[in-house]
């Protein structure tokens, strides 16, 4: 495993897995099978209807809490100092822990700044560990600088060789905010690009692990989802090797701004 630090210093696996639609049993077994390869970092949401399962997984493991990274959402209708605090409390009795080591903001909606307040004063109660925002552009970033004081140490956003969000990226790495790959596998259509095939076959990599290092060789945590035990274990087994600067290159001209999931700009859910 890789690691990146924060903005406030605590460390972040550079993998997670991610356990968007996996529901009950399959949550489960999926989680388990996750920790069984090594993965320490695991990315959820209140919405996802799954934080039960995933604290059942990771207490079932018999590995201390301590060696996990847990990151959940505030889902959009839970926005509001009183409601943050309050979503805050039952994520974590769902997860079946104390603490949070990332609790992000799902989507941008207003009263967010009410929330970020919560979210600061559990930060500062060391509830949570490290505190972000999830789907932000630049804009919805300075809208909450005007009121935050911690400034968010991750922003989870949209990211795949079909979408690098360059501008974006540039703006984070600038404002010392982590960036995060949601749906970095586009949900399961990047199998196709011809030249992820060439760069596959060049590595002796699968196109999946060629998109994944590609996601840490540029500073980016990445977070694929899969309930395939052999899927998860082929995702996990990305750090024997890097991508070399011509071939990131490559990969960064593929984009064309495609979208699997929503345009924060242009939703509302
Ligand atoms: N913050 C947000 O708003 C947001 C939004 C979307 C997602 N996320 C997070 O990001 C995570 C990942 O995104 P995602 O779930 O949308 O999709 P993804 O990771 O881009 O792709 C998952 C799909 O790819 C398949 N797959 C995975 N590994 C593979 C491999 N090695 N070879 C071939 N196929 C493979 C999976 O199939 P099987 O499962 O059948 O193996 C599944 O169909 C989510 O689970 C969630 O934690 C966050």
């Amino acid at each position: 495993m890789e690691y990146f630090k924060l903005n406030n210093g605590i460390r972040i696996p550079a993998l997670g897995f991610g356990t968007w639609k996996v529901k009950g049993d399959d949550c489960v077994n999926a989680v388990k099978a996750a920790i069984e390869v090594g993965y320490r970092h695991i990315d959820t949401a209140w919405v996802y209807k799954n934080e039960k399962e995933v604290g059942q997984a990771l207490r079932e493991s018999g590995i201390p809490r301590s060696e996990f990274f847990i990151t959940t959402k505030c889902w959009n209708d839970h926005r509001g100092y009183e409601a943050t605090m309050k979503a805050f409390q039952v994520s974590c009795e769902n997860l079946g822990t104390d603490y949070l080591d990332l609790y992000l903001l799902h989507w941008p909606k207003p009263l967010d700044a009410e929330s970020w307040r919560a979210m600061e004063e559990l930060y500062e109660a060391g509830k949570i560990k490290a505190i972000g925002v999830s789907n932000y552009h630049q804009h919805h970033l300075e809208d909450l600088k005007k009121t935050a004081r911690i400034l968010p140490m991750v922003d989870q956003i949209e990211f795949s060789p079909r979408l690098t969000q360059e501008p974006l990226m540039a703006y984070l790495k600038e404002e010392g905010v982590q960036m995060e790959a949601w749906s970095p596998l586009m949900q399961g259509q990047v199998f196709d690009i011809e030249v992820l095939k060439e760069l596959a076959a060049k590595y002796n990599k699968s196109i999946a692990q060629i998109v994944l290092r590609w996601n840490v060789d540029k500073g980016v945590v990445v977070l694929p989802k899969s309930v395939t035990p052999k899927r998860i274990k082929e995702n996990f087994e990305v750090f024997d090797f890097k991508l070399d600067p011509n071939d990131i290159a490559r990969i960064d001209a593929l984009n064309q701004n495609i979208r699997t999931g929503a345009d924060p700009d242009n939703f509302d859910f």
